[in-house]
């Protein structure tokens, strides 16, 4: 029997920083869920990604970011947790992997302003799949929309770009979410 061999490479996501090793980059980063597009190769990968000089409305919008990341990490580890302890292990399966990405995105924020990041306090949440669903699709057209507001005004065109990833990525939970809920 022949076996093809296809080559594997290193990656990075421009919106996370973190590397993955593929034949050709993921539809979604399995770290940030950034799509494809935001994908180079290793070796292409500018060292200069995250330094950027804030305007004073870029910081605070970062801290605001930041804030809604650390607080989405919070509840979903709480949903998690939940559905763990309760055998749902699809809901285990999905608020894990948000729980993931958005501590990622929190990583990302902090990336930028040049801070190590804060600790994960413990959150609250419901016993229901249904309602930490619910809740879960509040929080993120919340973020949608604070994250549309900061694209939309930055005049640095990183972060534009980084905002933009974010709408798009928390874009995809909101569809997952609402999936759930009918
Ligand atoms: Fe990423
Ligand atoms: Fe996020």
């Amino acid at each position: 029997m022949v076996r093809v061999m296809t080559k594997v490479k290193v990656f990075r996501c421009r919106i996370c920083g973190d590397p993955y090793i593929g034949t050709e980059p993921p539809s979604r980063c399995p770290f940030c869920g950034a799509t494809t597009q935001y994908f180079v190769e290793a070796d292409k990968w500018d060292p200069q990604e995250f330094d950027v000089e804030l305007s004073d409305q870029a910081r605070e919008d970062l801290e605001a970011a930041l804030k809604l990341e650390l607080g989405n990490t919070s509840f979903y580890t709480c949903a998690e947790n939940v559905a763990k302890n309760s055998g749902d292990e699809y809901g285990f399966a999905k608020f894990k992997s948000l729980r993931k990405v958005e501590s990622e995105h929190a990583s990302a924020i902090c990336k930028f302003l040049k801070i190590s990041k804060p600790p994960i306090e413990a959150g609250t949440c419901s016993q229901e799949f249904k309602e930490n669903t619910q809740e879960g699709w509040d929080r993120e057209d919340r973020a949608i929309k604070a994250y549309s507001t900061f694209r939309d005004r930055a005049t640095e065109p990183r972060l534009k770009e980084f905002f933009g990833a974010l709408v798009e990525i928390e874009t995809d939970h909101l569809d997952l979410h609402a999936e759930s809920l009918g």
